[in-house]
């Protein structure tokens, strides 16, 4: 037992747990308190993709709550009516709606975005939350790996067919949900065909995510000066700019 208490006594535990200690604080995370945020939405319209669940659902029910008018882009009736049902009680706003669409189909994507330019006058707020990881191996029907067309490629169009409506209706804002895990990326154009891929560690996942960021900041650029602008944002570090 000596050994032991000859190990642990070693001051090098002190000086890591220091060490430590110090990262923890250095990224230590505040509380988002989104009541702090009296920005009204009123008169505006947004879109939040992926809203059924997690972080989207969230997103649309503080929009709900701002008095916002609000489509919720969804992939499943039954869940996206459930989320819809949901936001309506408790936000006691009634104008918040669901829209179907599978970002990992292109044909989806261009028959919802088709479908809100016909119905909507006006459009705000696009949120690009819709995402998933380690989704299995599979190239969809347009010949995409399923991950990149899911996570990238689908909102990236999305974003584009929306766009014209987005910059009538500005000031407007799109907003990109990216990961923290983007910096584990790589840019290899194969990738989005399902070659040169390594499934381990989320790595696909990582992949999809930098193009989210590297997409974004090339769209914040092309619109400056249009009053519609872009931003990727890092869930893990930024979510309290949602609702700026
Ligand atoms: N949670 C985190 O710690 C974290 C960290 C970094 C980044 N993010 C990013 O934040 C976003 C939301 O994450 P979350 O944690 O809230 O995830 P989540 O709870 O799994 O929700 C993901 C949402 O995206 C939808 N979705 C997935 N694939 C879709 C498709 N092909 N078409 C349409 N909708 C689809 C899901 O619909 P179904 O319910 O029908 O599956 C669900 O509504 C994602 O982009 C994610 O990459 C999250």
């Amino acid at each position: 037992m000596e050994w032991m208490w000859n190990i642990f006594s070693h001051p090098l535990w002190a000086f890591c747990a220091l060490v430590l200690g110090l990262v923890m604080w250095a990224q230590r995370r505040r509380l988002w308190e989104p009541r702090a945020c009296h920005v009204e939405l009123k008169g505006k319209t947004a879109i939040v993709t992926g809203a059924n669940t997690g972080i989207g659902k969230f997103v649309a029910l503080d929009f709900a709550r701002r008095g916002a008018r609000v489509i919720l882009a969804c992939r499943s009736e039954a869940r996206g009516s459930a989320a819809m049902r949901e936001i309506r009680q408790r936000s006691g706003n009634e104008d918040v709606h669901l829209r179907l669409v599978d970002t990992s189909s292109l044909t989806s994507v261009r028959e919802f975005a088709d479908r809100i330019l016909k119905e909507e006058k006006q459009l705000h707020i696009l949120v690009n939350n819709a995402g998933a990881s380690g989704l299995p191996t599979q190239i969809t029907s347009d010949g995409l790996e399923v991950s990149f067309a899911t996570n990238h490629v689908g909102p990236f169009l999305l974003t584009n067919l929306l766009l014209d409506l987005m910059k009538r209706s500005a000031p407007a804002r799109i907003v990109t949900v990216s990961s923290a895990s983007h910096w584990r990326g790589a840019v290899d154009f194969s990738h989005f065909h399902g070659d040169n891929l390594t499934y381990l560690v989320a790595r696909v996942y990582s992949h999809t995510k930098l193009y989210n960021i590297i997409c974004t900041n090339e769209l914040a650029r092309r619109l400056q000066g249009t009053g519609t602008s872009s931003r990727g944002q890092d869930v893990m570090t930024e979510q309290k700019e949602w609702v700026a």
